[in-house]
């Protein structure tokens, strides 16, 4: 899987540097081209001999000698991946705001490839707030985050903070960066976050979604080849994802006719959106004004989506819904995947902790058409999406 894919492997100053030798040889003996760029305390914990021997490549260390001047803009651009591993507090925080004071930050910063990171550090700074901001910015900015792990660290102490194992990083990068493609070819669509329905100029009826769910499932298909389309209400969470077509809309009116438009052309449809059931009959004109003690709205329902279009729904196309349940859970989502004509639905329980709104975790089950259930413990919500779509596969596209 990595044969001939080029990887730019930075290097910076902690003890788990050692560990990057490995990393070298294991991808190299996978057939990747491996170019390496440290920083200067990074020399101080692995020789930069050692490096270029096992790479085969020169080590790049600064942006510039008396001689000549290392090209940094097109090294982003010849890597299909830049590995950051070990990332070491300090880089980490110049990363965050945008520092440039050597040849890997000025690489990092111009790179147009995706980044993952390894973090490595003790464990009191991995927990330091200072640490999680930077860490939840670089996750802003797209790049991926390999976890650290739990064990012995430099201090002596025993926590969190290790940098992975090298064969975890090159696990990481295969099931991120070089999947096969089953889905090239096909055309997703995907809904996220809530819908807004005005009562007057000023206010709305709405719900807690953020559309974590969604964007992670538009991306999860775009990884696996599909051309994707993600049809998002006013959430502020940003996709951040070269390729995906979005179209913005507020109301559960406007997804629909989003929906109805890009569904006659997909061969996938994901409705994690949180669609409202209700729409204010009328919109006042002006701010209501408080006057009595009680105001009555009256609501009528709105289109439903997934069930218009179970309806057109062509034989090759594949309809999967979500379910947000709070009482029979089981019972309702089955009820749901009759009545809409779906082939499979995601469910998901407000009742169960760190799953459904807001939350960057999430817990489903997905029932499938012909009675399969396929049951999942708590996960990331890029994780659950790699579920999701690792299903449609696994039943549409094996
Ligand atoms: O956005 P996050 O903060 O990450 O949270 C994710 C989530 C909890 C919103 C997501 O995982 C989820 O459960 N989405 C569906 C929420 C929902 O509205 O569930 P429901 O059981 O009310 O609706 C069932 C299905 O019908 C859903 O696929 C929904 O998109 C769809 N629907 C609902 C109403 C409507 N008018 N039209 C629809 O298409």
């Amino acid at each position: 899987m990595l044969k001939g894919k080029k990887i730019l492997l930075g290097i910076t100053g902690s003890i788990a540097a050692y560990k990057a030798a490995y990393l070298v040889r294991y991808l190299v003996k996978e057939g990747a081209e491996v170019k390496v760029i440290m920083t200067a305390s990074a020399k101080d914990f692995v020789s930069p001999l050692t490096l270029s021997t096992l790479s085969r490549n020169p080590v790049l260390t600064e942006l510039f000698d008396e001689q000549s001047w290392s090209n940094h803009v097109m090294l982003g651009r010849w890597a299909d991946v830049m590995l950051i591993a070990p990332l070491s507090c300090n880089t980490l925080a110049k990363m965050a705001n945008g520092i440039c004071d050597n040849l890997l930050l000025a690489v990092y910063l111009s790179a147009t490839c995706p980044v993952a990171i390894a973090p490595a550090m003790d464990e009191d700074m991995w927990h330091h707030p200072a640490t999680k901001e930077n860490l939840a910015k670089l996750s802003s900015f797209g790049n991926e985050i390999i976890p650290v792990e739990r064990g012995e660290l430099a201090s002596g102490l025993f926590g969190e903070g290790r940098m992975a194992e090298p064969e975890t990083i090159i696990g990481f990068l295969k099931n991120n960066f070089f999947l096969t493609s089953p889905l090239k070819g096909k055309k997703a669509m995907v809904t996220a976050g809530p819908t807004y329905e005005p009562i007057d100029p000023v206010r709305y009826i709405g719900n807690h979604s953020s559309g974590k769910m969604g964007i992670a499932i538009a991306k999860e298909l775009q990884r696996r080849g599909a051309a994707v389309s993600l049809v998002m209400g006013p959430s502020p969470v940003n996709v951040l994802s070269n390729g995906i077509e979005v179209t913005r809309v507020t109301t559960a009116e406007e997804m629909f006719t989003a929906c109805n438009r890009l569904f006659a052309s997909a061969d996938i449809a994901v409705m994690a959106a949180a669609v409202a059931d209700y729409t204010a009959l009328e919109k006042a004109k002006e701010k209501i004004k408080k006057k009595d003690d009680k105001l009555t709205l009256e609501l009528v329902r709105t289109k439903d989506i997934l069930k218009s279009l179970g309806e057109k729904k062509k034989k090759e196309q594949v309809l999967v819904g979500f379910a947000l349940e709070t009482n029979n859970e089981r019972e309702n989502a089955m009820e749901k995947l009759k009545s809409k004509n779906a082939d499979l639905i995601v469910l998901n329980s407000v009742k169960d902790e760190g799953a459904g709104f807001g939350h960057d975790t999430n817990k489903i089950t997905i029932f499938g058409k012909g009675g399969s259930e396929f049951q999942f413990p708590l996960k990331s919500k890029n994780e659950v999406a790699r579920d999701i779509v690792d299903t449609i596969i696994k039943l549409y596209y094996a």
